[in-house]
């Protein structure tokens, strides 16, 4: 046969878009899971491009901006990452591959500022090393699905100070692992954290992602929070945050990781300045996952 020509079989004999033309050629594609994430992509933008009457300028734009995107990436910046951030893809795998019971405390992002090996601190002790800021006594229970506390769990807190920087954003203004710190909890699941109240921040304002957001009028600031991961034998890993239940910010998080079970009060205290109370609930290992289903579109 000759090199051009094409078997009679092989030519559309019909109008089928793109999509299905696709459809018929990756049926026997070497990677099938590849394959159908593609040809999912090429549909999901037919559908686009039919509902919202797309124009060429639409798709030069879009290319732009996908170039700009990548353009802003450098070895200390990651503007794609930002970018699946904010468009909730991140926020939304995460739901989907950390699927807890529902009495458990939901997992999160853990985000760029986490850093292992941050000082072990007694119950009790600070964590703020700078005297700075709103004094916060942070009480953290560690409970299990039927409430009785959890022995030995391993807490790992850290948050932004009241400038809303972490240590690691701001090295020479704040001392090393400050705002940072490990703590185990007694035979009661408690441990008490001497802390700051944190201050939210907001998302890089210098790149095509906040131009995104700005043209979108959405705004860039996470709520103000702090952070856990906490471990212990026979339970799942938890990585989560906890938000100030007042901040205004609290139902804008740019990020999706607002949850309502992840909300605190921030109260007054005579003697702490403020104080928050919060109950980890930790699910076991090998605990019955929720349906995938409660997670689509979420
Ligand atoms: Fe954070």
């Amino acid at each position: 046969m000759n090199a051009c020509t094409v078997p009679a079989d092989d030519v559309p004999t019909g109008d089928l878009p793109p999509a299905a033309q696709l459809a018929a050629r990756l049926a026997s594609a070497p990677d099938a899971r590849l394959a159908a994430v593609a040809l999912a992509l090429v549909q999901a933008f037919s559908d686009l491009s039919r509902h919202h009457d797309l124009s060429r300028e639409d798709l030069r734009a879009l290319i732009g901006f996908l170039t700009e995107v990548g353009e802003a990436c450098s070895d200390q910046r990651q503007e794609w990452v930002l970018l699946a951030d904010a468009l909730g893809l991140s926020s939304t795998l995460e739901r989907q591959l950390s699927r807890r019971p529902d009495a458990a405390t939901p997992d999160t992002l853990a985000g760029p500022f986490y850093r292992p090996g941050a000082p072990r601190r007694k119950s009790g002790e600070a964590i703020c090393l700078d005297n700075r800021g709103e004094p916060l006594l942070f009480v953290a229970h560690v409970h299990d699905l039927d409430g009785t506390p959890v022995s030995g769990a391993r807490i790992e807190v850290w948050q932004a100070n009241g400038d809303g920087l972490y240590e690691n954003q701001a090295p020479d203004l704040q001392p090393e692992f400050n705002l940072r710190g490990c703590y185990q909890t007694g035979s009661d699941g408690t441990v008490l954290i001497r802390t700051i109240r944190p201050r939210g921040y907001a998302l890089p304002g210098d790149g095509p992602v906040s131009a995104l957001l700005a043209r979108l009028g959405l705004g860039r600031t996470r709520p103000a929070h702090l952070q856990f991961r906490i471990t212990a034998t026979g339970f799942q890993t938890l990585t989560t945050h906890v938000f100030d239940r007042d901040d205004p910010a609290i139902g804008s998080d740019p990020l999706f990781a607002v949850r309502p079970a992840l909300l605190a009060d921030f109260v007054p205290d005579s003697a702490e300045g403020l104080k928050a109370t919060y109950t980890f609930v930790l699910a076991p290992v090998g605990t019955a996952q929720k349906p995938t289903t409660d997670f689509i579109g979420g």
